[in-house]
């Protein structure tokens, strides 16, 4: 089937992938080898990470499957190991490039003039995205309209969260790969040449991601060991419909001014009924907001919180009785918890609760709809990661700077969700009704 759509008249983009084994570069090289010599005098490529991987690795599948097929080398093609390049006798060729990304060469100017027939990236999962998209324009310039044979360009990859998730792997799931662009799943179980200790081997993985990832093919797996949530569970959160009602909250993330969102959110016990965002607020604007849903909804002042850093000081100075949430505060006893555990700070301690509360789908999250906010949630929920314990052992979370750098912008969503568990261990005493 790859080697169908490596021939057919519409596909420009096409990835294969997936698990280990699954014949990857055994195709790349067959479509390859095939192509030189039913069209004489066409020009491609093999890129990979290292140059030495592909001679070691790449090319080796090469010799067998040259071997296999009878493309005799010496007589049809030879080896050129100075330049790196395959000859064939017709003419053809096939460059081996290294697609390292040096920050001399940002752009991958070293290939931006070169004309191409078509070519293979191999392993693209290592591979700069620039590398990609430099080659992408290289292509379908050499003997293809003589020929008659469309500009393509082959990507071969194991599952990563790179470019290769984003540009192939979420479109084909949703089902909306543009008509040029193409995935084909490939496994180890669809692959009738593979050794049988192969499968085996994969098998008896014991790392469960990289099992995941090598074996069933799975991109969504989150390959961060370090991950505090479940991806299954940030899905499940839109969807646990059946999270019972309880004691109303509203928990807020206050934006600086122009600056992010302000985030509000309103509770319903673990169910977070509305999610409110506002721009370019000032605080007596963002406080009228809260006041006016806390009436509506019948929120006591008291379960009200609000971030206290910064401009959200200003916002809980205009509600007297609210709780202001200070990220770096010290921890505080868990009534529900006899774990002696240890945590940087308020917000860690937070985020912890939180994670469990997730994890166990205990918690509903009504998006009311609104994809964009239901994907922000949960690109921010997977970034919450745990950090290696520091000299004290206390516990710690990949810092908010980092996820800035990583997201593009604040958490303001999860933040917001996570100020909820304050409530959890501030509970107050049981008093009386009467
Ligand atoms: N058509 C075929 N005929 C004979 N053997 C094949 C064929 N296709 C694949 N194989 C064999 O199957 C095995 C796996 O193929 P290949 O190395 O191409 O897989 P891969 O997907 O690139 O794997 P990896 O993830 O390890 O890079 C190899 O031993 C290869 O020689
Ligand atoms: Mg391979």
């Amino acid at each position: 089937m790859a080697l169908h759509i490596l021939t057919d008249d519409i596909t420009e983009e096409f990835a294969f992938g997936g698990g280990a084994g699954g014949a990857k570069s055994w195709t790349g090289c067959s479509w390859l080898a095939m192509m030189c010599i039913a069209y004489p005098g066409t020009r491609w490529f093999i890129g990979r990470e290292e140059l030495k991987r592909l001679r070691e690795s790449t090319y080796q599948t090469f010799l067998k499957v040259a071997k296999e097929y009878g493309i005799k080398q010496g007589e049809v093609w030879k080896y050129n190991g100075q330049d790196h390049y395959i000859q064939f006798a017709n003419g053809s060729r096939i460059d081996l490039l290294d697609l390292k990304y040096l920050p001399s060469d940002p752009f991958y100017e070293r290939y931006g003039s070169i004309e191409y027939t078509g070519g293979w990236i191999e392993e693209a999962g290592e591979i700069n995205h620039g590398a990609y998209d430099t080659l992408k324009s290289r292509v379908g310039r050499h003997l293809n309209d003589k020929y008659g044979i469309l500009g393509k360009i082959f990507t071969t990859l194991n599952p990563k969260k790179n470019w290769c998730h984003t540009e192939f792997w979420k479109p084909y799931k949703a089902g909306t790969l543009p008509a040029n662009r193409r995935f084909l799943p490939s496994l180890v179980t669809d692959n009738p040449f593979v050794d049988k200790g192969y499968i085996s081997k994969l098998q008896s993985l014991t790392d469960k991601i990289k099992k995941e990832r090598l074996l069933y093919g799975n991109f969504d797996y989150d390959d961060d060991d370090n991950a505090l949530i479940a991806r299954s569970a940030i899905d499940d959160l839109f969807t646990n419909t059946f999270v019972d009602k309880g004691k109303s909250y509203i928990t807020a993330d206050v934006a600086r001014f122009g600056k992010d969102n302000t985030v509000i959110m309103l509770w319903s016990g673990w169910r977070v009924e509305s999610i409110h965002t506002l721009q370019k607020r000032s605080t007596a604007e963002v406080a009228q907001f809260i006041k006016h849903l806390s009436t509506k909804h019948g929120v006591p002042r008291s379960n009200i919180i609000i971030d206290e850093d910064g401009v959200g000081g200003g916002v809980v100075d205009l509600l007297p009785g609210c709780q202001g949430f200070v990220n770096n505060s010290s921890p505080l006893p868990n009534p529900d918890s006899d774990k002696d555990e240890n945590y940087k700070n308020l917000k860690t301690q937070c985020y912890y609760m939180l994670a469990a509360a997730i994890n166990a789908g205990r918690m509903f999250v009504n998006a009311d709809g609104n994809l964009e906010v239901q994907e922000t949630l949960s690109g921010e929920l997977e970034q919450v990661k745990r950090l290696n314990a520091d000299a004290d052992g206390k516990l710690e979370i990949v810092p908010k700077e980092k996820v800035k750098e990583l997201l593009g912008r604040s958490p303001d969503y999860s933040d917001t969700l996570m100020m909820r568990m304050f409530f959890e261990l501030k509970k107050p005493q049981e008093w009386l009704h009467f």
